[in-house]
């Protein structure tokens, strides 16, 4: 999935074919909103994954062919499925990393905040759900507004009794993705080697792409700046408005979701070079959760890269500090729910 997957994993995992030590797919990954336009398909990319020993999936309603799909494809994950609110808890048991696609998407016209008043609830139930049967599990959240929902997940398990910071993701690798495919379009790169860190948050001005710190290395003129960051920016509402009232971003969701999956199974199988960008509880601004580039290690972040924010161009700078009212209102309103 990773444009930045390293080369040490391969590297090792080689020797361990050599040596005759391979070792079992152990882990087991839980999407909860398994049936929806997100869940389906990054349930199919995670499948594939030879890291996982179990699938299980969990909504309120269609999951069951969905998962008898699946369970054709002839790769180790057993799957399971789950529906409705009196198999949630089975659903979790056992589980190292759960996934939250479920929700409502946006309509053409909508902003992601519009969705708060339904999405809120449902990531509120089921991190409750998360807190009581696998409250050491990476928790990805995908669930929009993801600004919000991801404040909400952390009240939510600091009232249980379970919360750790490090351990709690929201899912912003899209922006990502789409960053390094429109950086690659515009400047004809090689794609698998283009890295544009994507910091802030997961809405409209609060993504803000450092297209000063891509790598390779590459220089744009200020209207390609401020193109692509706009476009990076928009790209959701693209698709929302693509699809015309048939959903939201789901495929090259799928990809980025599972990218993210992939990329945290790598880690807690012990690969100690695994960075993605996430939208994490943080002290790199004065915001309590921001997204940036994040190392992941087995016990979820295990540094977070602070050296992207140094020496910001002008526009980075003052886009920086633009998006920090929007950001830090979406977070106490996430908080305020979780709390009232
Ligand atoms: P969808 O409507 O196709 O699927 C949502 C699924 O959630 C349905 O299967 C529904 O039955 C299920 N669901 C609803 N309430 C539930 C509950 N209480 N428990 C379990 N499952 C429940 O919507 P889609 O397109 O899959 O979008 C899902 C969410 O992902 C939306 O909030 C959307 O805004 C968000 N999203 C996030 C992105 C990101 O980059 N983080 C990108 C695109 C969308």
């Amino acid at each position: 999935w990773s444009s930045v997957r390293r080369p040490r994993s391969a590297e090792s995992r080689q020797i361990a074919q050599t040596a005759g030590q391979i070792r079992a797919s152990t882990f087991k990954v839980a999407i909860l909103g398994a049936a929806g336009g997100i869940g389906q398909p990054p349930s199919l990319l995670i499948k594939m994954s030879p890291l996982i020993s179990g699938l299980h999936l969990y909504d309120i309603a269609n999951v069951k062919g969905v998962a008898a799909d699946l369970s054709h494809c002839n790769t180790p994950a057993q799957i399971l499925d789950f529906t409705g609110p009196a198999e949630l808890a089975n659903s979790l048991k056992g589980v190292d990393v759960v996934v939250i696609p479920a929700g409502v998407p946006r309509k053409p016209g909508m902003t992601r905040d519009d969705l708060f008043n339904i999405n809120a609830g449902i990531v509120r139930t089921l991190v409750e759900a998360v807190a009581d049967n696998c409250p050491n599990a990476f928790i990805q959240i995908i669930s929009n507004p993801v600004n919000s929902t991801v404040p909400i997940a952390s009240e939510v398990l600091k009232q249980k009794g379970v919360y750790d910071p490090k351990k709690l993701f929201g899912v912003t690798t899209l922006d990502v993705v789409r960053a390094n495919t429109f950086v690659a379009q515009k400047k004809n790169l090689r794609l698998i080697d283009v890295d544009v860190p994507v910091v802030g948050g997961h809405a409209g001005i609060t993504i803000l792409p450092l297209l000063s710190k891509t790598k390779p290395s590459v220089t744009f003129t200020q209207q390609e700046i401020e193109e692509l960051t706009v476009r990076i920016q928009n790209a959701g509402t693209e698709v929302v408005e693509a699809k015309a009232g048939a959903g939201s971003a789901t495929l090259s969701m799928a990809y980025a979701a599972a990218r993210f999956v992939e990329s945290s199974l790598r880690a807690l199988d012990g690969d100690s070079d695994v960075y993605e960008c996430s939208y994490i509880q943080s002290e790199l601004t004065e915001l309590p959760f921001f997204a940036s580039k994040i190392k992941l290690g087995k016990q979820g972040v295990e540094a977070v890269i602070g050296s992207d924010l140094e020496g910001l161009t002008e526009y980075e700078q003052k886009s920086l500090e633009a998006l920090k009212p929007e950001l830090k209102a979406s977070i106490e309103k996430g908080i305020a729910f979780a709390n009232k």
